[in-house]
Parts: structure tokens; sequence; C-alpha cells
């Protein structure tokens, strides 16, 4: 038998080493571990401690999206790419464009696809008019009645969503409880930063009702309310396109697979360090830049404005990081009341 004891000491040594365990996502050591094993991005606590995983997961609603393929792919021509800055921020571009700061709240529901398409899209009304039109697009009337864009709070299509905006239109509406808008968001904000007098996060809403009426106390009429895009494509999944797209037109949509550091980003350009894929998530890409020599996509999020840097945050830029370069979605609003 002895001769078998440097294989079983070989093979407990094999099974130990493979199966060392990373420390929880929200823990304070796996935010040390982050931050001694890169220099570009600096980790911290966004989460309490406790927040359900369920609720973390939950967040990432982007499905896999097939119908990218079918969507008309813009390109943009050389001498635009050619005289683009280095740096890009939209808000010194169309400062009359308010919701180019604004940071919006999904709650405990995932319905980041619908909340990175209605962001985009009410930035671009601005945008297309350079800031003489201004439309709160609702994130509750895409959510909730939209019956081609996937499973609600279980997740949706960003495509799907703008072709949902093209063809059947979207009304106004503001965050919760704002009182602003047609249909304004249902789901409330939950306590994902540090403890606070927010309700807890547990991932358990349920996909709020299609209702075609607008709030009491909006005097417009649901049907009337409604805006259309005039059309709806995606962007040659190239660094120089999207930043010509992004430059000339406006916020887009993108998606990228979450993986478990980013809940964690505080400030710096993200890049993948460690911690397991969570799914995928969409957001609103606005800018570009570069900072210590690292180039970066800037991003606002839909987590509040007290997760990451005020909710937007940094992620590595030309190439592809997490897919984030992949799959971009956007569109032309129809400026006219129809
Ligand atoms: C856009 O608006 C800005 C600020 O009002 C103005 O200075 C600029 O000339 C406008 N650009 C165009 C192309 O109309
Ligand atoms: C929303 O508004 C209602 C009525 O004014 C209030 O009772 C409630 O506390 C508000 N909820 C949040 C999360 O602010
Ligand atoms: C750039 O690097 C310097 C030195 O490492 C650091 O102090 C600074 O915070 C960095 N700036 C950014 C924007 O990351």
């Amino acid at each position: 038998m002895t001769f078998l004891r440097p294989i079983i000491i070989g093979l407990i040594y094999v099974v130990t080493v493979h199966t060392i365990e990373l420390p929880h996502p929200l823990s304070d050591e796996f935010i040390d571990l982050i931050n001694t094993k890169q220099t570009t991005w600096r980790a911290g606590r966004n989460f309490p401690v406790n927040t359900p995983m369920k609720h973390i997961k939950k967040l990432m609603g982007a499905l896999t999206d097939e119908n990218l393929k079918k969507l008309p792919v813009v390109t943009h021509t050389q001498e635009l790419i050619d005289s683009l800055p280095d740096n890009f921020d939209p808000r010194d571009k169309w400062p009359n464009c308010p919701t180019l700061n604004e940071i919006r709240d999904q709650g405990s529901c995932g319905s980041c696809w619908a909340f990175g398409a209605v962001e985009a899209m009410t930035d671009r009304v601005c945008t297309y008019s350079n800031g003489t039109k201004h439309f709160h697009f609702s994130a509750e009337d895409l959510l909730s009645c939209c019956p081609i864009c996937g499973l609600g709070c279980n997740g949706g299509m960003p495509t799907l969503a703008w072709e949902y905006w093209k063809h059947a239109g979207l009304v106004s509406g503001g965050n919760y409880n704002s009182s602003q808008g047609c249909r304004p968001y249902e789901i409330p904000p939950c306590e994902h930063h540090v403890p606070g007098n927010r309700m807890p996060c547990n991932g358990d809403m349920a996909t709020p009702k299609c209702k075609r009426t607008c709030e009491d106390g909006y005097n417009v009429n649901y049907k009337k309310d409604k805006r259309y895009g005039k059309h709806v494509f995606s962007v040659k999944s190239e660094e120089d396109h999207i930043r010509a797209e992004l430059f000339k037109n406006g916020p887009v949509e993108g998606a990228f697979t979450v993986y478990a550091d980013l809940l964690t980003y505080k400030d710096g350009v993200y890049k993948h360090t460690q911690g397991d894929a969570l799914g995928g998530h969409a957001i609103k890409i606005i800018g570009w830049g570069i900072d210590n020599g690292t180039k970066y996509w800037l991003i606002a999020n839909s987590w509040n404005s007290d997760w990451g840097n005020n909710g937007f945050f940094k992620i590595l830029r030309g190439e592809n990081h997490c897919g984030i370069e992949s799959s971009i979605v956007a569109g032309e609003p129809l400026l006219v009341e129809v």
C-alpha cells in the first residue's frame, strides 16, 4: 500500500488546488483581492454584503439576441473617423441635453434591456434636434407592453426593444414616484448601496402590467403621447465605427457579459480581473477617452447613482472586452408627432 501514498497525496493536492474558492463576490476579501491584482481601476463596496445573489443575477437581463444579425449595420466614413477626438463626452457637445447626465434605476427587475434602450432614445430625441426637443421615454411602457421583447423582468432583447419603438411607439415616463410623464416606473429602487432606508433588494419583483392609460394627473391621452423611431440599426462591431456613431448621433445601447468583479467597480477603467460570469447586461454607452494610456468607453449603468462612479463606469475599449463592442443597437427618432 505504501507505494500508493504519493499518488493519494498527489491527488489530494490536485483536488485541493483546483477547488480553492474565490472569496464571496460581495465580501471585503474579494474587494481587496481585486485591488491587489490590477492597476487600472479601483474596487470598493457598492452592494451590502448580505444582498442576495438572486437579486444581483436578476439585474443582468440581456438575453442572447439573434435578431442583431437582421438589423441594418451602420458604418461611417473614413473622413469622419479620422476627424474624431481622443476623448469625447457628449455632455460637452450637447449641453442642452440634460438626460445625458441622468442615471436611472431598474430596481429588483431584469429590465436593463429596456433601460439601455429608453435612455439612449431619450438622449437621441435631444441630440438629433441639437438640444431643442426633449422627450423622456418610459421604461415602464417598454418593459410591460412589448410582447416581442422577451420576458419582462426576467430579461429581454435590446434589438426588439428598438423595433418596438419604431413600430408601436413608446409613451413618456419618469422614474419611480416622479409623477412625471404618462407612465413613470413602478418598481421602487431598493437598497443596493450601503444600508439605508430603501427596501432591501430581494430579486422578487414581478413584471408590471401593461396599462394603456396615462397616470392620473397627466393630461395627455396614452396614444397621443406615443413617440416613434424612424430607423433602427446596429453599428459595425469596430471601435472606430462605434465612436463615429456616438460622436455624430449620440448614445447607443450596448450589451456585455458581467463578471462578479464589476459589481465592486468604483472608478478607473474596468478590466475583468477575477470572478464568475453572472449574465448578459445591457447599458447605454455615451462616450470614450484615454486614462493613463488605457482606452475606455464611458457608460451609464441603471443601478442608481450610488453605484460605481455616480452611476457611470468606464470599460476597456478596442478589444471587444467582455463583448462590449459586439452588440450595439441604436436608431433615429421620428421628431414629428404622428
Ligand atoms: C447646436 O446648438 C448649439 C447650442 O445652442 C449651437 O451653438 C450650435 O450652433 C447648434 N448647432 C447646429 C448645427 O445647429
Ligand atoms: C412613493 O410615494 C408614496 C406616496 O407619496 C410614498 O408613500 C412612498 O414612501 C414613496 N416611496 C419611495 C420609495 O420613495
Ligand atoms: C494615473 O496614474 C497615476 C499614477 O499611477 C495615479 O495617481 C492617477 O490616479 C491615475 N489617474 C487615473 C485617471 O487613473
